[in-house]
């Protein structure tokens, strides 16, 4: 078997165990909002090991930077028929948008629904340059992305969940509650009640998004948030949602509530 596959079959199997854990403790978790104070958020940074931390810590080494780079590199060209890039309306992406991914995901009041990053992004393409937006989880969208979500690495956070809202809001927070697939397992079961529980020198984490998109050594790439929720959703047995769905959005817009205040780390480093 060659060594990704073993890579593969590790985290599988370790995931078995977490579904067994969980399962154990299934009953009476009645979905309590409150488990994380500000001071119990954590990111999933603080349970990983040295290694991995060093990486993240290390712009020259952290092997995220290369989407980022591209992902200026993107900003800069003039793409689609209207002859514009974003950095011909958006200037210095450093100060035109500091802070704005924390913001993200939010409602949108022309979808009538929740957007986040990546789909604001492919708006922008499509209305003000007239191009054609860019696939999911290709490698010029997860760029884009990582370059614009780092720029607001070091700020906390804040996503808005009142007004419009609101309904998306608890429909994601249903879905992190709601038991699904063969497992018969909700989110909460393992990044709320097992967080921090070690399996083989692993350790779980809370679940939480400020570091996205991250480099995910397993993966050998960047990924998104919905690359994450698709993970676990096909971990736990259950059919996943397409990326961008509707489903995940809410959920997305969900998660990042409950993590809200932690600092933005991307691109972050995970195992
Ligand atoms: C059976 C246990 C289990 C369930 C259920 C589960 N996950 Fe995970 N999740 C994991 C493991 C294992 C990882 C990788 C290690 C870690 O970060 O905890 C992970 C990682 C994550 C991460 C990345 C955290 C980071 O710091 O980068 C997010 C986000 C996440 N899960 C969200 C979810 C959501 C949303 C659901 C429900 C759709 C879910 N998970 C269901 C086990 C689970
Ligand atoms: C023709 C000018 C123009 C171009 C080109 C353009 N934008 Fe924009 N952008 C705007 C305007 C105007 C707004 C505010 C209203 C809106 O959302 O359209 C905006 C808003 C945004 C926002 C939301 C900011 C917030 O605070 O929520 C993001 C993110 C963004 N643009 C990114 C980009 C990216 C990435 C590109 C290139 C793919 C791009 N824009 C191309 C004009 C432009």
């Amino acid at each position: 078997m060659n060594r990704s596959l073993w890579i593969f079959v590790a985290a599988f199997g370790g995931f078995a165990a977490y579904a067994f854990l969980a399962a154990g403790i299934a009953h009476a978790q009645a979905p309590d909002l409150s488990r994380f104070s500000v001071e119990d958020r954590k990111s999933g940074y603080v349970f990983l090991g040295e290694q991995v931390r060093a990486l993240q810590d290390d712009d020259f080494q952290n092997p995220g930077m290369f989407a980022v780079d591209r992902g200026q590199r993107i900003w800069n060209t003039v793409d689609g028929e209207a002859g514009k890039s974003c950095a011909t309306c958006h200037g210095d992406a450093a100060e035109s948008m500091a802070g704005v991914s924390a913001r993200y995901p939010q409602f949108d009041a022309d979808r009538g629904a929740i957007i986040n990053l990546e789909l604001r992004i492919n708006e922008q393409r499509m209305t003000h340059m007239m191009a054609p937006p860019l696939e999911y989880e290709s490698e010029d969208l997860l760029a884009l992305t990582t370059y614009i979500a780092g720029l607001s690495r070091g700020m906390p956070l804040e996503v808005n969940i009142e007004g419009d809202a609101a309904p998306f809001f608890e429909k994601g927070k249903d879905f992190f509650f709601e038991r699904r697939g063969q497992l018969d397992l909700a989110c909460n079961q393992c990044h709320d009640d097992l967080d921090g529980m070690m399996l083989r020198g692993d350790k779980m984490s809370q679940g939480q998004i400020n570091g996205f998109p991250f480099y995910r050594l397993i993966w050998n790439s960047v990924g998104s948030t919905h690359r994450m929720f698709e993970w676990c959703n096909t971990s736990m047995r259950a059919e996943p949602f397409a990326y961008g769905s509707e489903e995940y959005l809410n959920l997305e817009l969900y998660v990042a509530w409950r993590g809200r205040g932690l600092l933005v780390e991307t691109p972050a480093v995970r195992r």
